[in-house]
């Protein structure tokens, strides 16, 4: 297998490459400045030259605040952009796997978001987030893959944040305690995109870690198995204004990808005790 890495230099691009290299695939990974998805003919000319049978598309434009003061950005990057991947990917006759986000739901529904269910972003980055699905969907041989609350070594997360935290002090954390999603362990996706590749899926499909939690029930989980005692106070999303309006219960179901895998997704709790062995 041979497989060019978009975003090859992210969180979840260096797990995909790391576990796809381990397999024993051929890999490019590749960050901005070498396939920058706001210039099409970067991706062209990455594809002729390497001539991968696949492409993992992990680059985004990620910062979700920022989305909001650069919308046009955004699009170019996580919508148009991956439009032209899509396109070059195509015309060289190879499949795009794109990794895309829990956010283009509206979080009002109480159940887990299944495939099927109506998309309703609340922010930019989730419309573009939208757009960039759309497009990778117009070739029936891609796959996009939506997952959530990312998290991993080499990267910028929650756990990351909350791990820097403690070690600066443990001063009382302040965290939000009425948004519900599942936390993702980089390294497991990873090898879940190995396993998609593998089977040829191709639509849309759901992965994220077991089970549902909150952002402080996810920071109460670390501070345990860091074996701090410090207190978290627990907030609501009104305590913490940001720019970009967050889901309220992104929940995805994994059932589909059960089925599909022949087995269940792994708990985030083993995924946090190997970060923290790696990142302490
Ligand atoms: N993090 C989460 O919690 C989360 C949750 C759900 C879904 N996702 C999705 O999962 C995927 C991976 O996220 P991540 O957290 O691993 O991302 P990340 O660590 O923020 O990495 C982003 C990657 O995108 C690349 N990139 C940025 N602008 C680019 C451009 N103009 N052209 C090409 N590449 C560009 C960066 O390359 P350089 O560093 O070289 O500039 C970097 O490799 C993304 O699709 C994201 O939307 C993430």
């Amino acid at each position: 297998m041979r497989a060019l890495v978009v975003g090859g230099t992210g969180m979840l691009g260096q797990a995909v490459t790391a576990h796809w290299l381990e397999r024993g695939a051929a890999v490019l990974a590749v960050g901005s400045d070498r396939v920058d998805l706001t210039r099409p003919d970067t991706g062209e000319r990455a594809i002729a030259d390497f001539a991968p049978e696949l492409v993992v598309n992990c680059a985004a434009f990620t910062r979700v605040d920022d989305c909001e003061s650069e919308p046009e950005l955004a699009m170019a990057i996580n919508g148009t952009g991956v439009g032209d991947l899509a396109r070059a990917t195509s015309a060289a006759g190879a499949k795009l796997i794109h990794i895309s986000t829990d956010y283009v739901f509206d979080g009002e529904s109480a159940e887990p978001y299944d495939e099927a269910a109506a998309v309703n972003p609340r922010s930019v980055y989730g419309e573009s987030k939208l757009e960039g699905e759309r497009q990778t969907l117009r070739f029936p041989r891609n796959l996009v893959l939506r997952t959530s609350w990312l998290f991993g070594p080499g990267g910028g997360s929650f756990a990351a944040t909350i791990v820097r935290l403690l070690a600066d002090g443990g001063q009382p954390l302040r965290v939000v305690a009425d948004q519900h999603g599942c936390p993702t362990y980089a390294p497991y996706l990873a090898a879940t995109i190995w396993e998609l590749a593998a089977a040829d899926a191709t639509g849309v499909l759901h992965y994220c870690n077991r089970e549902a939690t909150t952002w402080h029930g996810f920071a109460l989980a670390i501070v345990r198995a860091v074996g701090r005692e410090v207190e978290i106070e627990a907030i609501s999303t009104e305590e913490m204004p940001r720019p970009a309006e967050r889901p309220a219960h992104s929940v995805l179901s994994v059932e589909r990808i059960e089925r599909l895998l022949g087995h269940p997704v792994e708990p985030w709790q083993r995924g946090l005790e190997s970060y923290l062995e790696q990142v302490r």
